[in-house]
């Protein structure tokens, strides 16, 4: 690691996580916990929980957790280094506050090299549109009807005529040709280097911190491609981030729009709808859904009229209701996109359209129909029957007599026999489902059940040492950090019952510090604030306690088993596992 564990260690214990998180949270005391909206999840009431004694902050509804460094890092979206940076100066502690060299953030951590070299890049596009060599992309943005106010808030630039200006730029800041390779903002071959991007207005994409990621470039004018996007790198995953949800994210509306370009979420946000968001010139994933969950219970899709528009929303629908979104689908006709909608008709116009939006069932079963001639008669069948399946795939039954009345009226068909029809198609569905159902159940209960009851054993014995130190001296002798078998809970386990025995105390943040890796952090993090309450008895805690070490011990001793082929080892095992019987532990 870049720091020493002292070093890291110091800065932890000056910030104190209570005073850190109220910064960014509100936060109540209520017993000897703090509570606070979560600021990982959307949530109506707290569940996001920060305890002064573990140095920890847990949420019982998303289930975050970790220490003051995993705080940040989350919340910030810094590097473990950036976190390191950020509270060592919080708590007025000098650590290293020179200009590190583009070769020093290399090694402290690639992604920052790649964050600053695009912020470097965005600042240099931003700066060139405000140039002589910017004027023609000034009248383009203008002929757009985009404000000043709006190119500032979306920091949009011009990337200019000459093939390599960004290079030299960018190495003039000292970056090396390797990394600029990475970026994926150059081509570097034995011809020399090129800017990908070449006389486009810059659409700089940021991600939830508004940090710039990559970029969107689109000609001025006509021309092809249209848009250029940069390609994925460590930093810039298309999948995970949304462009605009930098902002939406604070957004006072109940919803969040979606919709397919760049432009589109700019002319939103200029028009007051500043809950739009559009996925990255590509198709929307269950990851970007995701993603919108956190923020949000309702989307209302703004793609556009085209058949390609219609192809997209109809493959997002089922990917946002899979997360447990609910999915409205917004009219365009007889509009190409948002952007045109609005300059033809204005917000108001579209603020009744969002109003008026269809639900997505609906807005399927109208596509459907489309296909379909509704005076041939045998067409006409065709689509009910189509509908009927549809309308099958509705598992609530309240909601799917709806849908059937309201298509219908619709479609001028007899309740009565949609209905009928639909339970017909049901039947089948149910069985399917139910099969299926019933095969993952079964391979749930054979392999994963399994182990995930070994897991949360193991986890809760790891929380009820770190709740309550003075277990170590009851199982002294009965449990060794060796019977937690899965690598990161070992590894764990050692760091602690070490901590214990050098310090007759445990401080699991601590512990947390010791890995550097966000999604790590998480994981050890969980370890400490496994869902005690719900699963221990006070008035038994003895024989809980027996009950979860005998298991523990248990597991281990069937693990050491299948890991040797010595006989004699195995009889000592067997014995070990006999003497188990009797064990009862005292608090
Ligand atoms: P559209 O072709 O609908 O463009 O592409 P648009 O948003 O209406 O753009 P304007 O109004 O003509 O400027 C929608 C999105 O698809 C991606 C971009 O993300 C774009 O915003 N796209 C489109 C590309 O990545 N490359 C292209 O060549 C075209
Ligand atoms: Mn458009």
């Amino acid at each position: 690691m870049f720091y020493s564990e002292d070093v890291v260690e110091e800065i932890r214990t000056r910030n104190d996580i209570v005073d850190v998180i109220s910064s960014y949270v509100p936060l109540k005391k209520k017993g000897s916990n703090y509570f606070g909206l979560c600021p990982f999840h959307n949530e109506k009431s707290p569940s996001f929980s920060v305890t002064r004694e573990k140095q920890m902050y847990h949420c019982f509804g998303c289930g975050a957790s970790g220490n003051v460094f995993t705080f940040v890092m989350e919340y910030e979206n810094y590097t473990f280094p950036e976190a390191l940076q950020y509270l060592a100066q919080r708590a007025g502690m000098e650590l290293k506050t020179r200009e590190l060299s583009p070769e020093e953030k290399r090694q402290a951590d690639y992604k920052s090299l790649l964050r600053q070299m695009n912020k470097d890049a965005a600042n240099y596009f931003y700066y060139l549109l405000s140039q002589k060599q910017g004027q023609a992309a000034r009248n383009y943005l203008e002929q757009r009807q985009l404000s000043n106010e709006t190119i500032k808030k979306f920091g949009l630039g011009y990337s200019d005529k000459y093939s390599d200006d960004l290079y030299r730029y960018l190495k003039s800041k000292g970056y090396k040709d390797e990394d600029l390779k990475n970026s994926g903002l150059v081509t570097i071959d034995e011809k020399g280097a090129t800017d990908k991007f070449w006389n486009r207005v810059m659409f700089p994409i940021m991600d939830v911190n508004n940090k710039v990621i990559g970029f969107g470039g689109r000609v001025l004018g006509d021309g092809k491609p249209k848009y250029l996007n940069s390609m994925e790198t460590k930093l810039f995953d298309k999948s995970r981030n949304l462009y605009g949800l930098n902002y939406a994210r604070t957004t006072r509306r109940s919803e969040m729009i979606i919709c397919e370009g760049y432009m589109d979420v700019i002319a939103l946000h200029q028009a007051g709808f500043t809950n739009a968001v559009a996925s990255l010139g590509t198709a929307l994933t269950s990851n970007q859904a995701s993603l919108l969950k956190r923020y949000t219970e309702n989307v209302v899709l703004a793609y556009d009229s085209d058949e390609a528009g219609v192809k997209a929303a109809l493959r997002a629908i089922p990917l946002l209701k899979d997360v447990g979104l609910s999915v409205r689908v917004l009219s365009m006709a007889p509009y190409k996109d948002p952007d045109e909608l609005i300059k033809a008709l204005g917000a108001e116009e579209f603020e009744k359209r969002i109003r008026e939006a269809k639900s997505s069932i609906m807005f399927e079963i109208d596509k459907i129909s489309a296909e379909y001639n509704q005076n041939d008669p045998e067409d006409k069948t065709k689509f009910q029957k189509r509908a009927a399946k549809r309308l099958a795939y509705i598992k609530n039954g309240l909601e799917r007599n709806n849908y059937i009345e309201a298509v219908a009226n619709q479609y001028f068909m007899s309740q009565k026999e949609l209905t009928a029809l639909v339970n017909e198609y049901g039947l089948t569905i149910i069985e399917g489902q139910e099969q299926t159902q019933q095969k993952q159940n079964e391979y749930r209960n054979r392999k994963e059940q399994k182990e995930e009851n070994k897991d949360q054993s193991q986890k809760l014995l790891l929380t009820w040492l770190v709740n309550e130190p003075k277990l170590f001296e009851n199982l002294s002798g009965v449990i060794t950090p060796r019977d937690f078998i899965q690598p990161i809970f070992y590894d764990v386990a050692s760091r602690l019952f070490l901590q214990y025995e050098e310090e007759k105390k445990v401080t699991p943040a601590k512990i947390i510090n010791q890995y550097t890796d966000l999604e790590e952090q998480k994981q050890v993090a969980a370890l400490f604030n496994t869902n005690f309450k719900m699963e221990v008895d006070p008035e038994n805690a003895e024989k809980a306690l027996t009950d979860i070490v005998k298991k523990v011990k248990q597991d281990s001793i069937e693990h050491a088993m299948t890991q040797s082929k010595d006989i004699l080892e195995w009889q000592r095992l067997i014995e070990e596992k006999k003497k188990l019987q009797n064990l009862q532990l005292h608090l």
